[in-house]
């Protein structure tokens, strides 16, 4: 029984929209979906888009400083595909019903959250080599099973998102890889930028799961797939050889690898700072938002002249409709 047909009550609803995403269907716009569910995905959706955009900041800073024209390149293609990557998701997030300007005005007002790992500063040009191993990694790690989402336009983005992702990593890697086997000093640059993003790119991942209070009811409703901890430890399985193969030492004495679990062990996340950085006292979150008010204040002109010039072109449509009649 479809939830989109009529005549049913709403626990009737509920019960065929479980076992339809229970099925692995997908649920469209159009489709009857609780208000819960829809809630859900637009706090996750644009939080996600949120940090598309806010992420470009750490990166944007080093685009005049690159050290040669093809990291220039590499970085200044990441930086856009970034931007793209937040307005396809702002798109997913319109499907339900939510218009972009108020998005836009709860992140310029600092009221919307985005992840806690561009709250960081990017000191030295090996963060960069850094932001793209160690956090494009776990992009990747945490966004390839939102392929599989239940709703539909978000899964689609994820898609084409996590090809261009796979380019970012890559381009970190080789940045890192390059200056870890480089002259002592370029080695010491890797290794102090490590160092610095280990542990808030270990955080990304969200809260230890007996904390996380969306896990649940997400990976019910197969918008998430895996739980935070799940991801967190593939995550750590796959970086500690990357590490290692670069010569690069993580930053946590209790990494070591446990033949009976089958994964790294690792050590204590430090929490308390995770928190602080969530609640917007983490050392660059002020800077990010008025980086953000700025640009969005510079652009003012841009978004007038499209507006002036669109109302100018369905006037000019109408008045030869008219004339044509
Ligand atoms: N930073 C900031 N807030 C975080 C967070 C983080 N790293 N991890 C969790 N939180 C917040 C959640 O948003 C939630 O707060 P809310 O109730 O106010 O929304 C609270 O902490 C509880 O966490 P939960 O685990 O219960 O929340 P979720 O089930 O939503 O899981 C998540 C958190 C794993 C981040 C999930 O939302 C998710 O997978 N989001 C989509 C992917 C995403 O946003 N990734 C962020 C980085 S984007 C990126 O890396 C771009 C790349 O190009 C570099």
């Amino acid at each position: 029984m479809s939830m989109n047909a009529p005549g049913l009550t709403e626990d009737q609803r509920n019960q065929a929209f479980s076992e339809y995403v229970g099925d692995e269907s997908k649920v469209e716009p159009k489709d009857w979906m609780p208000e819960a569910y829809r809630k859900s995905l637009v706090r996750q959706i644009s939080q996600h888009a949120h940090s598309e955009i806010i992420g470009m900041y750490p990166e944007g800073n080093w685009l005049t400083r690159a050290p040669s024209l093809r990291r220039k390149v590499a970085l200044l293609a990441k930086v856009q595909d970034e931007a793209g990557h937040g307005m396809y998701l702002y798109s997913a997030v319109e499907t339900l019903g939510v218009s972009r300007d108020d998005l836009f005005d709860d992140l310029l007002s600092g009221k919307a959250k985005y992840s806690s790992i561009f709250n960081y500063p990017t000191l030295t040009w090996a963060d960069i080599g850094a932001v793209g191993w160690l956090v494009d990694s776990a992009a990747i790690i945490n966004q390839v099973p939102l392929c599989r989402c239940s709703y539909g336009p978000y899964a689609r983005a994820m898609v084409k998102i996590c090809k261009e992702e796979s380019f970012h990593q890559r381009q970190g890697f080789e940045i890192m890889n390059t200056m870890a086997k480089g002259t002592d000093a370029q080695h010491r640059m890797a290794q102090d930028a490590l160092n610095r993003w280990w542990w808030p790119s270990v955080m990304m991942f969200g809260p230890p799961d007996n904390e996380s209070k969306h896990s649940a009811q997400s990976m019910a409703w197969k918008i998430k797939r895996h739980s935070n901890d799940d991801l967190r430890q593939r995550y750590v399985d796959v970086m500690v050889p990357q590490a290692e193969f670069m010569g690069l030492t993580i930053p946590d004495p209790d990494i070591k690898w446990n033949e009976e679990r089958g994964h790294y062990d690792y050590g204590d996340i430090d929490w308390t700072e995770f928190k602080q950085v969530m609640a917007g006292h983490g050392q660059c979150n002020k800077q990010r938002i008025e980086t953000r008010q700025a640009a969005h204040e510079n652009g003012r002109w841009v978004r007038d002249a499209a507006l002036a010039y669109a109302e100018k072109k369905a006037a000019r449509k109408a008045a030869s409709k008219v004339a044509a009649e």
